[in-house]
């Protein structure tokens, strides 16, 4: 069913849990992220990457991933991530896209604010929710390079860039990166708590893959209520098809087999977050 990205964040929140929000290439591995979502009873965000929105097709996966969110029986958003050019924010909207985000986290902060304001301005009254990113957050959106985390968000700027931008979440850099941890992740949770108590809107935790489960846990208790996760997801889809394909080959090009193994795998993947990022009502506080 369709929902806001912002009120599903809040609704996680005021649980102490985290929305989890998940990169989808592609239809199949949307269709197992949604099932494992219903099976669990709790909303999802489905985050499309720009380098799977930019393009001929990026449109109609959009659409696709709309239908599918609507037909959900738990509300299910779907988010584009890291968009950089308003042309593509605007396509995105058209498409079905009901919040994204709008990153200006290279641009110098004005720069930043502007974007966020621009995009805000643009989708208004389409009920678009619209993401900001402040504080650079090392890695790659696409491939899982090892990196090491970036500098940090600024608590001091938080509440004045949130008034000039207008954002209504608020991704954060605090000891995350995109792609694979170099060395052990550190979060650093006093500063996700001194940006928690300045910033007027709900946080998105971004490069959630490698963190251990006791960080995912937390997020929602420490105002990390959106969780983004792309690389774990990814190298599920593709650890069971190099699994499988050997004998999907010698069973005559199985492809049902196949497919059905890649689905399996999102699904397991999606449950076992999910799980983690609901933490038990008495961890919750
Ligand atoms: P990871 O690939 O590190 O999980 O990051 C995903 C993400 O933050 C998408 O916005």
């Amino acid at each position: 069913m369709r929902a806001r990205l912002d009120e599903l964040v809040a609704g996680r929140l005021a649980v102490g849990a985290a929305l989890p929000a998940l990169s989808c290439y592609e239809f199949g591995t949307a269709l197992a992220v949604v099932a494992a979502a219903e099976d669990a009873g709790v909303p999802v965000a489905l985050l499309v990457p720009p380098a799977a929105a930019r393009g001929r097709d990026g449109s109609r996966l959009i659409a696709a991933l709309r239908t599918l969110a609507d037909g959900a029986s738990v509300p299910v958003s779907v988010q584009l991530d890291h968009a950089t050019d308003v042309g593509l924010v605007l396509e995105a909207v058209a498409a079905g896209a009901d919040a994204v985000l709008a990153d200006g986290s290279k641009l110098p902060l004005e720069d930043n604010a502007a974007l966020v304001a621009r995009v805000r301005e643009l989708t208004a009254g389409s009920g678009t929710v619209v993401e900001a990113e402040l504080g650079d957050i090392a890695g790659d959106e696409d491939r899982a390079l090892s990196v090491h985390a970036a500098g940090g968000t600024d608590p001091e700027l938080v509440a004045g860039f949130v008034a000039a931008s207008g954002a209504q979440l608020l991704a954060v850099s605090v000891g995350n990166v995109h792609g694979r941890y170099a060395g052990e992740p550190r979060l650093d949770w006093p500063l996700v708590a001194a940006v928690r108590e300045r910033c007027p809107v709900p946080l998105a935790l971004h490069g959630a893959s490698g963190l251990p489960e006791g960080d995912l846990a937390r997020a929602g208790a420490a105002g990390l209520g959106k969780v983004n996760v792309n690389t774990e997801l990814r190298a599920a889809v593709l650890d069971a098809t190099q699994e499988l394909l050997p004998r999907a080959r010698a069973a005559g090009d199985d492809v049902l087999t196949l497919e059905a193994a890649r689905r399996a795998a999102a699904h397991r993947f999606t449950g076992s977050l999910l799980r983690t990022l609901t933490p038990a009502p008495q961890d919750a506080h």
